[in-house]
């Protein structure tokens, strides 16, 4: 969470670090600051609560003037959202300004130690006593800025990318990372630097990405020279972006998330594509064929994830225990990380992470590497530090996904999964070839059920207007549908502020069914596969205690249809595919929901898009 952005060079740096900002405004909204370093060489900060135009709005008769400054949008950890816990942050002789992304988790400890020598602070935040801690450093031991900054950094327990401006220095900035992402770009005699390569792809598509424990020193005309913190010169790497700038744009839509949904068509078949062989009937995943006897000889498979791409996860145990018969578990990474999980040789970890840089996943894998696991990674930002990490994996290639709740990356994880679960289950010879040929067929003509299934938007659009009322929403589904409604759930509440859950249909009579009256809205999703029959009677255990129930069935549907009160209908396709055309109207009825509401459904409050505080 946060981003950073810095730019040094010939240009106005204001007007880019601004810009980029508001690319990197998914990341945190709840204030931004900025500062720079003008013609006189005077540092100046200026900070707002609030989003990057409450900024603009601040600084509007300030002096912005200057080629060189760093800029910060928050997603506040320590310290309330307000003016005064923004970035930058000075230190106390206010020769140094200092942005961060990330927790220092002993500040406590130095900001004590920091206080004993009349260090004075103003925020409650752990960025400042890094700042302080910095500029302590660099006083007692008369020493210049790089070598304090990477006395300070060998002393910090924690998460961090920093970016560094010092007043009468207006040739320099310094960043560091470890565990938060820190990208540099290089242009024509200008540099940038970027929590994520999406602000800097309009100017160049030459980047660095920054290894943990690495210093840029960036200097005007002269380059980047990276270091560690214990002193050792890196040669850079310098890769290119494939990124376009059209992807960051809405092309329309009035919201990134309505693009995204309908963007799932072309996004499943490019991610499918060069993967599916229809001519020669076949799947084939690299990854998968380059670890062939790894996933033979899998005792087991783990899977570990958050958020949604944990319920992608949740698809997969399905989709894997069927085709594979392989064992496989799910694990939420922030508890998979501390427990004291045991691992074998011959298990295979699956990371799922659609940032590739959520703090709790990357710490799983990590974890389960140094426990001598074979680490797989399914992850959409190409070059972020899980896939960096991994022995294996694959991209969703869905582009970037830029609401902040996911929906295009969902449907690609899944695919990926089905696309390995496939390749993996006709290795092992656990499928027909009969059944194997028809779930390929099936999954190539899910981009066309896909879009049949978004012309339902209008409906659903109007229909969402019935529910605007609900403080609670239920969701049921059984086998593959129930990790549907854990994400449908999961939309709703991210978006719309309404209290929704998830469950597995015929769990409902453990409790949850003494929430039902006439007031919850239970959405159903009862395709005709798998437990159809099971989940009709559940549903008229709803219906007997007057519950609303909206069911998501198959086109054609009679039985489900007669008892619901409102029913989605969406193409039929083979069980273990249909999360990913079911997926589709919860995502456009939790949108709507909160577009009606009012909400801004791209950066839902107190949410973030890339987690990188555990
Ligand atoms: C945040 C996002 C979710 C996402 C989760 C996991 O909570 O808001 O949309 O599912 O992080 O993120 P990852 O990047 O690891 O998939």
């Amino acid at each position: 969470m946060c981003g950073i952005i810095g730019y040094i060079g010939n240009r106005d740096a204001y007007s880019i670090l601004m810009k980029g900002l508001q690319r990197l405004e998914y990341r945190g909204y709840d204030s931004a600051g900025i500062a720079l370093i003008n013609p006189n060489n005077e540092l100046y900060v200026y900070k707002a609560k609030g989003k990057v135009s409450d900024l603009e709005q601040y600084v509007k008769d300030k002096d912005v003037s200057g080629t060189l400054g760093i800029a910060h949008t928050r997603w506040a950890t320590h310290g309330e959202p307000n003016d005064v816990n923004a970035h930058p942050h000075y230190s106390q002789s206010e020769n140094l300004a200092l942005i961060h992304n990330g927790i220092i988790e002993n500040y406590a400890i130095l900001k004590a130690e920091l206080m004993k020598h009349d260090y004075k602070f103003v925020s409650s935040t752990d960025t400042e006593v890094l700042v302080q801690f910095i500029e302590y450093l660099k006083t007692i031991h008369n020493t210049d800025l790089v070598t304090a900054v990477q006395m300070a950094l060998s002393q910090v327990v924690g998460a961090y990318a920093i970016a560094i401006l010092e007043k009468g220095n207006p040739d320099r900035i310094i960043a560091a990372r470890k565990s938060s992402p820190l990208v540099v770009g290089i242009g024509n005699d200008e540099y940038f630097l970027a929590s994520d390569a999406t602000p800097i792809v309009e100017y160049t598509n030459q980047v660095i990405y920054l290894d943990d424990n690495e210093i840029a020193v960036i200097r005007r005309h002269e380059g980047v020279k990276i270091v560690s913190i214990s002193n050792v010169e890196k040669s850079p790497q310098i890769q290119r972006l494939s990124l376009q700038l059209s992807e960051l744009e809405k092309g329309g839509y009035p919201h990134f998330m309505l693009k995204e949904i309908f963007e799932q068509p072309a996004t499943l078949r490019t991610c499918m594509s060069g993967r599916i062989n229809l001519e020669a009937n076949n799947v084939a995943l690299s990854g998968i064929i380059d670890n062939k006897e790894k996933f033979l000889k899998a005792r087991r498979i783990i899977i570990s994830a958050c958020g949604t791409s944990w319920h992608a996860g949740q698809v997969a145990m399905y989709l894997i225990e069927e085709l594979c018969r392989i064992p496989v578990t799910v694990e939420y990474s922030s508890e998979f990380r501390y427990r004291k999980s045991i691992l074998y040789k011959d298990d295979i970890v699956i990371v799922i992470s659609q940032s590739g840089e959520t703090a709790d996943t990357l710490a799983a894998a990590q974890m389960a590497k140094q426990q001598g696991a074979f680490l797989y990674g399914i992850c959409n930002v190409v070059g972020s530090s899980i896939p960096r990490l991994t022995d294996a994996g694959s991209y969703t290639h869905v582009g970037p996904e830029i609401g902040v709740a996911s929906t295009k990356a969902f449907s690609a994880q899944i695919t990926v999964l089905i696309l390995m679960a496939l390749n993996i289950a006709r290795e092992k010879a656990t499928i027909s070839e009969e059944r194997f040929l028809t779930l390929v067929k099936a999954l190539n003509d899910i981009p066309n059920k896909m879009k049949k299934t978004l012309q339902l938007n209008d409906y659903i659009k109007d229909f969402a207007k019935i529910f605007t009322y609900a403080r609670n929403f239920i969701y049921m589904g059984r086998g593959y549908n129930f990790p549907v409604a854990l994400e449908g759930a999961l939309k709703l509440k991210e978006i719309s502020y309404i209290h929704a859950e998830g469950y597995p249909a015929a769990e409902m009579k453990h409790g949850p069914i003494a929430l039902i009256d006439n007031e919850m809205p239970v959405v159903v999703i009862a395709t005709n596969k798998g437990t159809y029959e099971k989940i009709a009677s559940n549903i008229q255990e709803i219906k007997a205690r007057k519950g609303k129930v909206i069911a998501i069935v198959t086109e054609g549907d009679q039985m489900v249809k007669s008892i619901s009160d409102y029913c989605i209908e969406i193409p039929e396709t083979e069980e273990c595919l249909v999360p990913l055309v079911a997926s589709i109207p919860l995502q456009l009825l939790a949108y709507h929901i909160a577009v009606i509401k009012g909400h801004n459904v791209d950066q839902p409050r107190n949410l973030a898009k890339s987690v990188t505080v555990e």
